[in-house]
């Protein structure tokens, strides 16, 4: 046990439930102390000398002493290499089969006794002991993975494994999932193992609800994702290189990926960062597309408790005119907990209060837990225990299904990585369209299994189906929230085919945007909290799920009326934007923090409605693309180092960079600019980027820059869409895309594309074909410089 294990149970002890957490920790390291065997003598083995190559489709297979390496390059230009025959799938990252091998790529040796397969985005060179280089076309080094390293139990046993690359001393590291220290991951460990932080988080805390092996990687050689199709526990150290201020010795960075067991393969993926995602996206799925309505605010609480209560909160946006797009309803709302049920109680009548709401164009959104309460008369633990031959849930090496202690008391686990079972489990969500939910957020799905000590989820031992192959909870337990979206996504879809689901998800894995997104989780409130949640959607974003945000305010406690009022500020540029508490935390209406804090909330609804359209625009963008919504300042200009170091603004697509105030007491702030002229969107005033400028950030309202020449679809004040067009520099064109809103469907709209120039000293819009006719109002901003009059 150590101190936090401690802690954590020192503070359990005492209540019933307490009691239950320190005994269901014990029987989970029992039951792993039976089951698991201590992996004992190991034997380390490395790959050896080089001894053949042999091409293949897309590459090749080059034979060492003592292992064998494939390296295919796909169709689309992702690499992929893999040791000892772990071919590329099955995947849970990726949909389908995967890509087909590029014909064009071949393994091929070169004249110093290694082998190369030559792409157009990248080549491949193999040594002789088994490293791997990356190199741009150009020649220039991306990533040097140095030859691998097995430890094999004697007695047998899944091997464990290490590899170690080195990136260029400038390089940068991004991504691993949700990173609450991030965006720029600095030196240090960061875990791979979803996990429950227990209540609250801060950017120290790792790792937390949703890790990935993807590491995307900026350096001025180029930027790359690698991903480590691996779903083990592991851990990844990072360590940021040095340059030799030209003394011509760099340290180069360096990145070691260690896992517990599983294959060793990789994919990569290189090019400017917009085709990075692209490639990324194209390899694990396209980010599904959220209905509009979620791109509208949204309200949560861990406890509205009753009807009458989500009653008064709706009143009161709708007394106060505060746009409001759905309203979440959280554990609180089900019968003791248990999934799948109301509390007749305290609501009565779901189906008329979600029709009411709706008449408001409020939706109401679901919690989903998976963890079903162990009672006989439960009908979801009843119809559980018929799926297939043996049931739907987890169960140990004996057979038997595993407990554990969640909010419902103790429970039984679906095993999402049975494709029965996911079947069974979407066809429960129909009880939820029943009671009139729109959409769905999944929760507590790392799994979570409350423990005084140890890992809070489910023995390692626990047997898992794995898409009938079979395996344990080490291998399933990063997917299982994967597994469990794809088993509501596709229910949602077979029940309402006509609509696009609405899912989120607390926990996750690569390729989980094809399902649905994700938020936060417990982010501690306080700024450090404010700091986190953007770094966490961020680097989500840039491991291709592009749809999160946080829960503006914090999770716990009361923010101070400042503090809320930046959150929200903040979160209004995020795709999801939501207030919510835990239960017994402070208030989060904008109402409840005085009446100029409710005047700037006010505004900043107002704000994003208006903006709906160019997010409604990005979302499609996302799905087409992988771009996300919420981008890194360097995303269109990786190679300034500067940017690549800024970690306290982003981009919002194309158009605007967002400057949010992450620090108490701030009016004024310094904002590190991309290349091109930008405009501070409050007061119209021009900078040169690249380099910094300082701009005003009153209480009310967080700096927003719009770059020169940028074309936004917004709301007009009629209700329809109009141009905002940004007057482009001196000698500059301009333009944006807009994507009509097609509703809640699966029409397919069309993205249109403008282009801004200035003529006679005048800005004009026009759309490309279509004889240049704009068929929105255009609204110009900034003015054009005095030499361009
Ligand atoms: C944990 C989630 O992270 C939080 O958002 C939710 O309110 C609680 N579980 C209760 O369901």
């Amino acid at each position: 046990m150590d101190g936090r294990d401690l802690v954590r149970s020192m503070k359990m002890a005492g209540s019933v439930q307490g009691m239950r957490t320190v005994r269901s920790a014990w029987r989970h390291r029992r039951a792993d102390a039976r089951a698991l065997t201590p992996r004992g003598v190991e034997r380390a083995r490395v790959p050896g000398l080089l001894i053949s190559g042999e091409p293949g489709p897309g590459g090749g297979v080059v034979r060492f002493a003592r292992s064998q390496l494939l390296v295919r390059v796909a169709v689309g230009g992702a690499v992929f290499w893999s040791w000892d025959g772990a071919g590329p799938l099955p995947s849970y990252a990726l949909p389908g089969d995967g890509p087909e091998p590029d014909p064009r790529a071949r393994l091929e040796p070169d004249a110093n006794g290694r082998w190369k397969v030559v792409s157009e985005r990248l080549t491949v060179v193999v040594s002789r002991d088994g490293a791997v280089e990356l190199r741009t076309p150009g020649g220039v080094l991306l990533r040097r993975e140095l030859p691998p390293r097995w430890w094999e139990p004697v007695e047998g046993g899944e091997a464990r494994w290490v590899q170690r690359s080195e990136l260029p001393a400038d390089a940068r590291f991004f991504g691993l999932g949700g990173r609450a220290g991030g965006p720029r991951l600095r030196e240090g460990t960061y875990g791979l193992w979803n996990t429950d932080p227990g209540g609250r988080f801060g950017p120290g805390d790792d790792p937390l609800y949703l890790t990935m092996p993807v590491q995307v990687v900026v350096s001025d050689a180029g930027t790359h994702l690698a991903f480590h199709d691996n779903s083990w526990s592991g851990a990844v150290t990072l360590r940021e290189g040095e340059e030799g201020a030209g003394s011509g010795h760099d340290r180069a960075g360096t990145c070691e990926v260690r896992v517990d067991g599983g294959p060793l393969r990789c994919w990569v993926v290189a090019g400017t960062p917009a085709r990075v995602l692209q490639g990324w996206t194209a390899l694990t799925g396209s980010p599904a597309l959220p209905p509009s309505w979620a791109l509208g605010p949204q309200h949560a609480r861990w406890g509205f408790g009753s009807e009458q209560e989500v009653r008064r909160i709706v009143a009161g946006y709708r007394e106060r005119k505060l746009p409001l797009s759905a309203l979440h309803l959280d554990i609180d709302h089900y019968d003791a907990h248990q999934v799948f049920t109301v509390d007749r109680e305290t609501f009565p009548g779901l189906p008329r209060l979600a029709e009411e709401l709706r008449e408001d164009g409020v939706r109401l959104v679901s919690i989903v837990d998976p963890a079903v309460r162990a009672t006989a008369g439960n009908a979801v633990f009843d119809s559980g225990l018929e799926v297939g031959t043996e049931g739907a849930f987890v169960r140990d090496p004996q057979g038997v299904p595993v407990r554990g202690e969640v909010w419902p008391g103790e429970c039984v686990y679906p095993d999402f990585t049975d494709p029965l079972v996911r079947e069974w489990w979407g066809a429960l969500y129909e009880e939820r369209l029943g009671q009139g939910f729109a959409g769905v957020w999944h929760d507590m799905n790392e799994p979570v299994a409350f423990s005084a000590f140890g890992d809070p989820s489910l023995p390692r031992s626990s047997r898992h189906s794995l898409e009938g192959r079979g395996g344990d909870h080490r291998e399933a337990h990063n997917v299982y929230a994967l597994a469990m979206a794809r088993a509501g996504y596709e229910g949602l879809r077979r029940l309402r085919p006509g609509e696009r689901p609405f899912l989120f998800s607390r926990s996750g894995w690569a390729g989980m945007q094809r399902y649905g997104g994700t938020w936060s989780g417990d982010v501690a409130t306080g700024w450090p909290g404010l700091r986190a949640s953007l770094a966490l959607v961020l680097g989500l974003g840039l491991c291709g799920v592009p749809y999160s945000g946080p829960d503006v305010g914090g999770f716990d406690g009361s923010p101070s009326p400042e503090l809320y009022l930046r959150w929200f500020q903040l979160g209004s540029y995020m795709p999801l934007f939501r207030t919510h508490a835990a239960i017994g935390a402070g208030r989060r209406e904008p109402w409840e923090f005085g009446p100029q804090v409710l005047g700037h909330a006010r505004r900043v609804l107002e704000e994003r409605e208006r903006m709906r359209p160019y997010f409604v625009t990005l979302a499609e963008l996302a799905r087409l693309t992988g771009a996300p919504y919420v981008r890194p300042v360097w995303w269109g200009a990786p190679g300034d180092r500067e940017l690549r170091d800024c970690e306290d603004a982003f981009l919002l697509g194309d158009a605007l960079l967002v400057a949010p105030v992450l620090e108490e007491g701030t009016d004024r702030r310094p904002v590190r600019l991309p290349p091109g002229r930008w405009y501070d969107t409050a007061t119209g005033q021009a900078h040169e980027g690249p380099g910094q400028a300082v701009v005003d950030a009153p209480l009310s309202r967080i700096p927003v820059l719009a770059r020169a020449g940028a074309v936004i679809p917004v709301r007009g004040p009629e209700g329809g869409v109009e141009l905002e067009a940004w007057a482009p520099a001196a000698g500059r064109t301009g333009g944006g895309l807009v994507v009509g809103d097609v509703g809640d469907g699966w029409a397919r709209a069309e993205v249109e594309r403008y282009t801004s120039c200035v003529r006679s000293g005048r800005v004009v819009v026009e759309r490309d074909g279509e004889e240049g006719l704009v068929p929105y109002p255009v609204r110009v901003r900034g003015l054009p410089a005095p030499s361009q009059r």
